[in-house]
């Protein structure tokens, strides 16, 4: 069942009804200023940093599950309702929500008049503007009053919802014509202030929250709309909020628009604003908060702003782009799936409706593999980003867990010891290489640990990262796991006990001898890029050590990390082997499946250069398809725990089929569907891929829940009560592995160092195909016919001449490259 549609054209999903499964929800803001937003207009804004930073107030566990956000109540001659239907819920005649990108625009209709609001944060500014279209429908005159409402949070979310004792008595606002300043702290340390403003005299305003809602009733009951009348009251305490009340009349068929502006405004000494307009009376320096709000004081204003908008995301949607018989394909991989990706870098895992914004920060781990999903999209910002994380790891190459976005600073709050994280950085290092040529970058002078005392060059970083890993291996050759590798959840050194005690920060036991296959397979992968970066800069000899660190990985994975028919998961404390089929549960697991064939361990291959179909790689997927398979996508593991392990940690406290615990974990589908590829096996690889791909499983959605146009990441295993739901949408890694696996392998284009890789694996679905790829400056226009037979590989014509290999080498920047492929 579907409650909406897309709409491809205008890079929209199209929502039809207020009632879907779960909030549908979507990100403004693509620089230092964000919001959420859910088709009911429910969410919230903050600038840089969800916790710091926090503009607007937002309940989380709230009944019903969406209250909070930035709503319009009418009041149309005593007919009192919210066009975004919460939180009125009165009866509409229209609604609709489009999510876009970087915007939401709900339109809801009700007695003869249409109120649709645009919402987008512009570029360039640190502001979201609501464009307030309202039109009279009807045939006669109508007068009505529009309110405006949201609630301030007072900046650090999480003592928002801690520090009553403090918090109810410091809220503090100005108000100056049609602008309601939120100011609280700024007496104080806090330099920053936000502003709500509106393009239009107002009839009245509030910014108390008791007077505009009461005390006992909820906000669908709140006074001051029911009554058609502000009070105008200053907050002092308590809750501080703030809205406007404007009065219209509209002859019929007229519109009228209005440009609400909530802004969020500096004083200080970078940007030579004093701090105070009157000192000893404590009057804020408006002077930024009003040129805010002049440059967007107009309809034409916002629309350019819009309009300017717009054009970034098509340019940024033009690097990478294909042209398919299955529109499905072509709207996630042209559409969603980027979009998505850009999310990801701005939020890490910060903000979600499934993560508060202010339990965790940028990890290290995750930006360093959301990068594989943005880097062809904003190479410039990679870099940067590459640094930060870069300056943050410890000199030993190990890491901290997560880092601030506001300080950029590592923080203990989620652990370190995580011993997957170092080769992170080695792979994350190399997509941008591949990606931009910039070698220069391994020159870039980083700190370790936020100290300049402690810098070196991003080369040397990458070698402490290659070094962590072969100074922690264990008895059989394999790295030592520390705290977890990319599962958090297989604690094998932690033996906790006490109920709540957080698994990532516990203290371990000393003396652990546990050791990861996975991280066996991610250093494979992370050793030969590091071998090929190191022959690069000429440094041959560590080159060679780093192929054959490998080599010996690899070797260890196939001896020690081999169980018969698919890779172990580990060896626990007690060097005793977990994903056996010697276990009754947790027999196989999928991360090491998946990574390791990718990463080409136990791959064989026959004097034509087909796979050998016996080998270990071969086998261990085909466990996974005969194990791990369920009609919504592989689980994580199987048997799921039925009962806590103790020493195993936190993957067995999760009930059978959620999560970790046998859920099935959409980040590494995307693995395993990429080995299926390096085994030529493209049909499987892509019925993998459709399994888990919102745009697949938009006509289950009641089934799904969560949106149809972002990947979760996690839908409930086959052993869970409710298999097929997802949970957890949008900041999920899912994002840039299932980009990278459609975009780099089930497509095929790919760049490395020398050119652009052609190399399709898809399956007979997708007879033919075209994809666009910018790369370097240049364009290539890629023609695919494919016979889906499979094992068969590409033939390469290049602007009509035919070449031996898969690779296109590079053109220079501004040409067009002509490319046929025939498989
Ligand atoms: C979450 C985390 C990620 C981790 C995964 C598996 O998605 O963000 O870092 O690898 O769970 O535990
Ligand atoms: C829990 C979750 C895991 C997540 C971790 C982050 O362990 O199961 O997915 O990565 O918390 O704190």
């Amino acid at each position: 069942m579907k409650f909406g549609h897309f709409d491809d054209e205008a890079r929209e999903y199209v929502i039809e009804t207020p009632v879907t499964p779960y909030p549908w929800i979507n990100y403004l803001g693509s620089e230092d200023f964000f919001s959420l937003i859910s088709h009911t207009a429910g969410g919230y804004t903050f600038y840089k940093d969800a916790k710091m930073r926090r503009l607007t107030r937002y309940r989380y566990n709230d009944i019903p599950t969406d209250s909070g956000g930035r709503y319009f109540f009418i009041n149309d001659g005593g007919d009192v309702w919210t066009p975004s239907w919460l939180p009125l819920k009165k009866d509409l005649d229209f609604f609709e929500t489009r999510h876009g990108m970087g915007y939401t625009r709900i339109t809801g209709e009700r007695g003869g008049l249409r109120v649709s609001t645009l919402y987008f944060v512009p570029l360039g500014e640190t502001a979201e503007v609501q464009k307030v279209t309202i039109t009279n429908t009807s045939d006669e005159v109508k007068s009505f009053s529009l309110f405006s409402y949201l609630e301030f949070c007072l900046w650090n979310a999480q003592d928002d919802q801690t520090n009553y004792q403090r918090n109810l008595s410091i809220g503090e606002v100005e108000v100056e014509g049609s602008a309601i300043y939120h100011k609280t702290e700024y007496r104080e340390r806090r330099d920053h202030y936000a502003v709500y403003g509106v393009n239009t005299e107002i009839a009245g305003f509030d910014t108390d929250r008791e007077t505009f809602v009461g005390l006992y009733e909820t906000l669908a009951e709140a006074k001051v709309p029911l009554a058609g009348k502000a009070e105008n009251s200053m907050a002092s305490g308590w809750y501080p909020i703030a809205s406007h009340q404007v009065d219209s009349t509209l002859q019929p068929g007229e519109s009228r628009d209005l440009v609400f502006v909530l802004g969020y405004v500096e004083n200080n000494a970078e940007n030579g604003e004093e701090k105070w307009a009157d000192d000893a009376k404590q009057i804020i320096n408006k002077n930024r908060a009003r040129a805010l709000l002049d440059r967007l004081s107009t309809t034409e204003a916002a629309d350019a702003a819009f309009t300017a908008l717009g054009e970034y995301w098509h340019e940024l949607l033009s690097a990478y782009t294909v042209d398919s018989p299955d529109d499905k394909l072509n709207r996630m991989v042209n559409i969603w799936n980027q979009y998505q990706c850009m999310v990801t870098f701005n939020m890490s895992r910060s903000a979600s409706y499934f993560e508060t914004g202010i339990g965790r920060g940028m990890g290290f781990r995750d930006s360093t593999q959301d990068l594989l999903g943005f880097v062809h999209l904003i190479p410039d910002r990679a870099r940067e980003r590459i640094l930060d994380i870069a300056a943050t790891q410890l000199p030993d190459g190990s890491a901290y867990h997560q880092y601030q976005p506001l300080t950029k600073r590592g923080n203990n709050e989620l652990g370190s010891g995580f011993n997957d994280d170092p080769a992170w950085l080695i792979i994350g290092v190399d997509g941008y290489l591949k990606e931009t040529g910039d070698f220069d970058i391994l020159d870039e002078i980083v700190p370790f640990d936020n100290n300049d005392d402690l810098a070196e060059n991003l080369y040397t970083h990458l070698t402490r990262s290659f070094e962590f890993t072969l100074g922690n291996l264990g008895p059989h050759g394999l790295p030592l796991i520390g705290r977890a590798d990319w599962n958090d959840c297989l604690n094998l050194n932690c033996f906790s006990t006490t109920p709540g005690e957080s698994f990532q920060t516990t203290e371990n036991q000393a003396g652990g001898v546990a050791e990861s296959t996975f991280i066996a397979a991610q250093f494979v992968l992370a050793a030969g890029h590091y071998a090929r970066i190191a022959a690069h800069r000429g440094d041959e000899v560590e080159a060679a050590r780093a192929r054959s660190a490998a080599e010996d990985m690899s070797q260890a994975l196939l001896t020690h990390g081999w169980d018969g028919d698919w890779f172990l998961r580990a060896y626990d404390f007690y060097g005793n082997k977990v994903g056996t089929h010697e276990d009754t549960e947790g027999q196989i697991w999928i991360e090491p499946q998946g990574f390791a064939v990718l990463a080409g361990v136990g791959v064989e291959h026959n004097a034509d250069g087909t796979p050998v179909v016996t080998s270990p790689a071969a086998r261990a997927l085909d466990s996974v398809d005969r194990l791990l398979g369920s009609e919504h996508g592989l689980v994580l593991q199987y048997p799921a725990y039925q009962s806590y392990r103790i020493e195993l940690g936190e993957v067995s406290t999760y009930p059978p089929g959620y999560k970790e615990n046998g859920g099935i974990f959409c980040h590494n589908n995307p693995w395993v569907i990429i080995g299926e590829t390096v085994l030529g096996r493209g049909g499987r690889a892509f019925d993998d891929y459709r399994k888990i791909t919102p745009a697949y499983r938009e006509d289950i959605s009641e089934v799904h829940r969560v949106e149809p146009y972002v990947y979760a990441q996690m839908i409930a295993g086959k052993e869970a009560k409710r298999h097929g739901e997802a949970k957890n949408s949008w900041l999920t890694g899912t994002a840039a592995w299932n980009f990278v696996a459609v975009s780099q392998y089930l497509l095929g284009v790919r760049t490395d160092y020398d050119g652009l890789v052609v190399d399709p694996q898809i399956g007979p679905d997708v007879p033919q195909f075209t994809v666009t790829r910018q790369a370097r400056g240049a364009t290539y226009v890629i023609s695919v016919v494919n016979s889906g037979r499979e094992g068969s590989r590409a033939r390469l014509v290049v602007d009509g001449v035919p070449v031996s290999g898969r690779t296109v080498p590079y053109a220079p920047a501004g040409s067009v490259v002509r490319v046929q492929a025939t498989l």
